[in-house]
């Protein structure tokens, strides 16, 4: 008989998971305690922008073979395996994660399970995190229940979310017990059989991979970032570094694109949180460079504020800026600690006029900035623009060419935060164009 899955918290990592586990064959049912998202996933629309993952919410939620509920009770009696992906975001007071969701999804199965019952944690947690959690499950199960715990994180990137999880590039699982394993082998048959490289591990490597993987990636950014800050000092082209660095295969060319640096609900809280929990163990000094990794980060959205002030000899007031992209990647509506966001906020402070227009951020954007003019499409917000800034690299931003804009703006002025324009064409085309890890001119003064 087929394994019956539960995923509790459908946000973006939940969501996505019920609706794959459903594509590859389960039976599912997604939790979550808020009553409005429920609603809308049982109506198969998805609440966020995620390509690919519509389709399939529909498809599963057609066939029945996908159910959304807000009742534990439920969940803890009809599923086999439970899969927690609710969110850690960083807490209120300082730079730790908050688990207090990831306890309470934990907490409230393990008090009504009874009988054998896997409990999956996907979220992404200090190290430490899931030995606590076994000892709150032993703690405050039935005695006729019998609940494993396993770590299994998850990798999946916003925009490619369905693919990743359908096809990811490996499978981590920290368990305790060869029984755990093997459920988890057989949910994740297909990709196993398609040999995708599997580690079974213990809790402590399981939860440390996956904070592991974010930071690297956040030190690989921060790392050309920091490079950009010397050739926009003394000269020097930073995509051309990039690339020459990137031919060596122990380094790759991946994850070293310079410019406004990165944003998202993940990286950020991710290097903060892991400082925050090596420092709790006493090693105060050992993720000391993170701090510098993420104070790079956010020189480059201070950096592209005072390039733009620059332009205007320092006074923004009556300016009218265009804002080109306010999600924190291209392909999602996600705009938490989105760089572009921030910038635009910036320049609003500084008192220009800030025109956003995003093909899907801009409901998220004002829902948290509602000050910035959001406009519906791209020509509404670069007429009459005294600067355009092309802050989140959107296909369709990507493809600009100088002809596109020079009849609507006031004048001919761009900042490719992203580095996707071709520099040269734009020069010629008698634009200033200031690109990230270039020279900047009135900066020297
Ligand atoms: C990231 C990781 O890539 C996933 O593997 C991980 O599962 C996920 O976090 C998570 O922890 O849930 P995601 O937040 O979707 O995924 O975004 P990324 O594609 O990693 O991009 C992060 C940020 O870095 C974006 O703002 C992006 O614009 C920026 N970035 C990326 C750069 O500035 N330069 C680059 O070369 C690459």
């Amino acid at each position: 008989m087929a394994l019956k899955i539960s995923v509790v918290g459908t946000g973006y990592l939940g969501a996505t998971h019920a609706a794959c586990m459903a594509e590859l064959g389960f039976e599912v049912i997604g939790l979550d305690i808020d009553q409005a998202k429920i609603d809308s996933l049982a109506l198969g629309e998805l609440p966020f922008h995620e390509p690919g993952l519509p389709e399939l919410l529909r498809k599963h939620v057609a066939t029945g073979r996908l159910r959304f509920t807000t009742n534990y009770a439920e969940v803890a009696d009809w599923a086999d395996i439970h899969f927690i992906g609710v969110g850690t975001p960083q807490r209120a007071d300082g730079h730790g994660a908050d688990l207090r969701y990831v306890d309470a999804a934990v907490r409230e199965l393990a008090q009504r399970i009874h009988g054998d019952a896997l409990i999956v944690g996907k979220s992404t947690v200090p190290v430490g995190t899931a030995r606590r959690l076994a000892g709150l499950i032993a703690a405050e199960a039935h005695p006729d229940a019998n609940i494993s715990l396993a770590w299994n994180p998850e990798f999946l990137r916003e925009g490619f979310a369905v693919a990743d999880t359908m096809t990811p590039d490996r499978l981590v699982i920290g368990t305790q017990d060869k029984a755990s394993e093997g459920l988890l082998r057989e949910v994740y048959a297909k990709a196993l059989g398609a040999d995708t490289p599997l580690i079974v591990t213990d809790f402590e490597t399981a939860e440390l991979v996956k904070v592991a993987a974010n930071a690297f990636l956040a030190t690989k950014i921060s790392f050309i970032n920091a490079f950009a800050e010397v050739t926009e000092t003394i000269g020097g082209d930073i995509t051309t570094l990039a690339d020459a660095l990137g031919h060596d295969a122990r380094i790759g060319r991946k994850f070293l694109n310079a410019g406004v640096g990165f944003g998202g609900g993940c990286l950020p809280k991710d290097i903060r949180a892991l400082q925050a929990r090596v420092s709790e163990l006493g090693l105060t000094h050992t993720m000391g460079f993170l701090a510098e990794v993420d104070e790079i980060n956010l020189r480059r959205r201070e950096r592209v504020a005072r390039v733009t002030l620059a332009m205007f000899g320092d006074d923004l007031v009556g300016k009218k800026i265009a804002v080109l992209g306010v999600t924190f990647k291209p392909d999602s509506d996600d705009v938490r600690d989105s760089p572009a966001l921030d910038i635009a906020v910036r320049l609003y402070n500084a008192g220009a006029e800030v025109s956003v227009f995003d093909p899907k951020g801009n409901k998220n954007a004002a829902a948290r900035f509602p000050r910035l003019n959001y406009v519906d499409g791209l020509t509404e917000a670069v007429t009459e623009a005294d600067a355009v800034l092309l802050l989140t690299e959107w296909a369709e931003f990507k493809a600009l060419t100088p002809e596109d804009l020079e009849q609507l703006v006031a004048s001919r002025r761009i900042i490719d935060g992203r580095n996707v324009l071709d520099s040269a064409a734009w020069e010629t085309a008698g634009w200033e164009i200031v690109s990230m890890g270039r020279r900047y001119a009135p900066l020297d003064g």
